[in-house]
């Protein structure tokens, strides 16, 4: 028997009964995007999956994103991506340092992304304590907060997301060996305009989509506004009271949908503290087409 068990915060719950190797039913898939929509962030407890079960499972969200600038992906199994601290022979097996800042995945992209589907393999721990959770924060309830003056003014407006804003904070201040992104890169990755305000495609109702990760400008109005904005903005979303944690533990699949979340990676673990995860990433392509957003009225995401 299937059974969901609310954090009981602002985001986050447990879901029990679920064999997520074997394919899922229509009953328990209607149930996970009731959850998604209800809880933003939602944890399978003690799963066993190999690279084409975690895909299975993610395709049925939606189309997986093959991550071209990313080559610690799973052998044969490009869509599955590598998240890992750790070195073999001298050679780094995944991505050290993916998404360690408060970001949205995907914002940069003209379609952007529905759902992060992650599978933890080895989490490290110290004094019994797990280490490089990840935090999330609420922008239903962030948006429903928002000043009316605020509200009103963005109504209708767009912002401009970059996915160089990114890449170049982690050189800046996360000490980030990465390189600067090369001219046919940053081409290849051109700044994209989305809603302020966005019709969430599972609850039908508004979200806040800004992100200090990517979001770079308010469109349409002076820098200087728009600099004030963003400033209100970041601050507004991040307050600790729309804020959850989830703590890692081995064989957790994590999922949350990206539209109503931000989240962030957090890195207080040493690179002798091992950390391996494996991840999908769903683009929002299905979801607003699904019934689901067509009742709720959000079968755009541009609406
Ligand atoms: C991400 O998808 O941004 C990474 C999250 C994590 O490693 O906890």
């Amino acid at each position: 028997m299937t059974k969901i068990i609310p954090s009981g915060q602002t985001l986050g719950a447990s879901i029990e009964g679920i064999d997520l190797s074997q394919p899922i039913g229509s009953g328990d898939f209607d149930l996970v995007l009731d959850a998604l929509g209800k809880h933003g962030v939602v944890c399978f407890p003690g799963q066993n999956l190999d690279a084409v079960s975690l895909k299975q499972f993610s395709a049925r969200f939606g189309s997986l994103e093959v991550n071209v600038a990313n080559s610690f992906q799973e052998p044969g199994h490009p869509e599955v991506m590598i998240l890992s601290n750790i070195v073999e022979d001298g050679k780094p097996i995944g991505i050290a340092d993916a998404g360690q800042d408060w970001h949205t995945d995907m914002s940069y992209s003209d379609t952007i992304a529905f759902a992060n589907v992650l599978y933890g393999i080895k989490i490290p721990r110290r004094d019994g304590r797990p280490l490089g959770c990840t935090e999330f924060a609420n922008m239903h309830a962030a948006y429903d907060d928002l000043p009316d003056e605020i509200r009103t003014r963005l109504d209708g407006a767009t912002a401009l997301h970059d996915f160089n804003k990114f890449w170049e904070m982690m050189r800046r201040e996360k000490g980030s060996t990465r390189p600067p992104l090369t001219e046919e890169q940053r081409r290849r990755k051109p700044p994209v305009s989305h809603p302020v305000f966005l019709t969430h495609p599972i609850t039908g109702r508004r979200v806040l989509y800004a992100n200090p990760g990517y979001t770079v400008r308010i469109n349409d109005i002076p820098q200087s506004e728009s600099d004030e904005l963003l400033e209100f903005l970041f601050a507004h979303q991040l307050d600790p009271k729309y804020r959850y944690k989830h703590l890692w533990n081995e064989g957790d699949v994590l999922m949350w949908e990206n539209i109503g979340t931000l989240h962030n990676a957090v890195s207080d673990y040493r690179p002798d503290e091992h950390r391996l995860i494996k991840r999908c990433q769903v683009m929002a392509d299905w979801i607003f087409d699904s019934p689901r957003a067509k009742a709720v009225g959000a079968d755009r995401q541009f609406a």
